[in-house]
């Protein structure tokens, strides 16, 4: 049976979390709206018209919340910060309610002995800025640039692990190309855009971290999934190949110093004319102490020519009778060592942390109980596939489980639980679940 010892007794192991998922109290505290306040409330974008205005209520219940982390064995908590509830209007006025929040949260871990690591951007937007371009627009990175040097500021002395982006891919693609996601922008035009202005943020950001802060630890989070052709023919090949460069390389590779990425595809060809000059790639750079990596799945595509712009087709997991959990996502441990693979395989990564993993299941609670048992089996996989990795000499030093607890999972609303511990939204009462339980015995073994 796995043992976390096995990692070694420098592994770092926490759980993570988002501001906007659990914090709640979306318009108190002098915060302003945030682009899912105001996404949530147009009908028909997130399930049952949830909204995130309370979610966990973690703004009132940090302590009890971070006691918990600390009950469950994990030595690191990984939150972010809500940009407009530190800035209102995204800019300008400073919101001293919101700055001595965090001072709080920071001020608990650390008194229960807990190390914060610290997401910057963790995709809520405030709506102020939106409503001016939000990441299409060329303002939003001198925006962005004050609210970390504020961040940097207030927090620095206190707070030595930062990210700066949490998944660029995801928020793009989701919010400014699919418009799944807030703000709900759709097309090309407004991703490559969004892309360009995230890839300079993440750099810039992590310089102004570097130039603010004694001794920091700065890193940045891709979400990453191996990417399989459904059959070996050309096509499926072709198109899979285009897949990965979107959801893979799009961003680690401008991280790096190589640019995007530009794969004999016209598409990203002209991608490439507009970003890809000498200046801009030398922009995009900055040479993180660490690169997280969020995996969840691997995705298999075919070929379908009647697909816009990619041309390909996920083949969903139940359709190919694969074992999934309840997003509907493929449960497949060697896809996550394959992705870490490849991503060891860049040669200028130094350090990687698995800074989100996890997985979400129609959990009941009965009789005081939440018998996850396929949660628990999930982990198991995926860590047996991590160690294995590590063993390997992939340079892997820390793994953060996803999460904490059932929150607002975007636009699934509050139907899909991720956590560790359940969540009851009426009451609020937290209940720690199996797999919370597992995490408690394996982190002493
Ligand atoms: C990630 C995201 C998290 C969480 C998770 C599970 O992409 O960073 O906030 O929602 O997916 O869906």
């Amino acid at each position: 049976m796995i043992k976390a010892s096995d990692f070694g007794k420098h592994f770092l192991w926490g759980v993570a979390t988002a501001a906007a998922q659990i914090e709640g109290t979306s318009d108190y505290y002098g915060k302003g709206p945030s682009i899912w306040d105001a996404f949530s409330h147009k009908v028909g974008k997130i399930k049952k018209g949830h909204k995130p205005n309370v979610a966990c209520d973690f703004y009132h219940r940090f302590r009890e919340d971070i006691a918990m982390v600390k009950l469950l064995g994990f030595r690191i908590f990984r939150f972010s910060i809500a940009w407009s509830r530190i800035l209102p209007f995204g800019e300008g006025t400073i919101n001293p309610e919101g700055i001595r929040f965090y001072h709080n949260v920071i001020d608990e871990c650390l008194e229960q002995g807990i190390t914060p690591y610290v997401t910057l951007y963790h995709w809520d937007l405030p709506q102020q800025l939106e409503e001016k371009g939000g990441w299409t627009s060329f303002s939003i990175n001198r925006a962005f640039n004050d609210f970390v040097h504020i961040c940097a500021k207030a927090y620095g002395d206190k707070v030595k692990h930062w990210m700066v982006i949490n998944e660029p891919f995801g928020f793009t693609s989701l919010g400014y190309m699919l418009g799944l996601h807030a703000p709900g922008k759709t097309g090309l035009g407004n991703f490559f855009s969004a892309a360009h202005h995230t890839a300079l943020a993440q750099a810039e950001g992590g310089k102004i971290l570097r130039a603010e802060i004694s001794n920091p630890t700065i890193g940045t989070t891709f979400s990453c999934s191996e990417i399989l052709p459904y059959t070996q023919s050309d096509n499926d090949i072709l198109v899979s190949k285009r897949v990965d460069c979107l959801m893979n390389r799009l961003f680690i590779e401008p991280t790096l110093g190589l640019g995007f990425p530009s794969e004999n595809w016209e598409v990203l060809e002209k991608f490439q004319i507009e970003y890809g000059t000498w200046r801009h790639t030398e922009r995009y750079k900055f040479d993180f102490d660490f690169i997280g990596l969020q995996n969840y799945f691997p995705l298999t595509v075919k070929y379908n020519a009647f697909i816009p712009v990619i041309q390909a087709w996920e083949v969903k997991a139940k359709s190919r009778k694969k074992p999934h959990t309840a997003m509907g996502w493929e449960i497949n441990a060697d896809g996550f060592y394959n992705i870490i693979k490849q991503f060891s395989s860049y040669p200028n990564i130094k350090n990687i942390i698995i800074t989100e993993n996890g997985a979400a299941y129609p959990d009941k609670l009965i009789d005081g109980h939440v018998h996850d048992v396929d949660r628990i089996e999930y982990f198991k996989l995926y860590l047996a596939a991590l160690l294995k990795a590590k063993n390997e000499g992939m340079p892997i030093t820390g793994y953060m489980a996803w999460t904490l607890m059932d929150n607002f999972e975007w636009a699934e609303g509050f139907t899909a639980r991720f956590g560790l511990v359940y969540n009851d939204f009426k009451t609020q009462e937290r209940t720690i679940k199996d797999s919370g339980y597992w995490w408690q015995a394996f982190l002493k073994s």
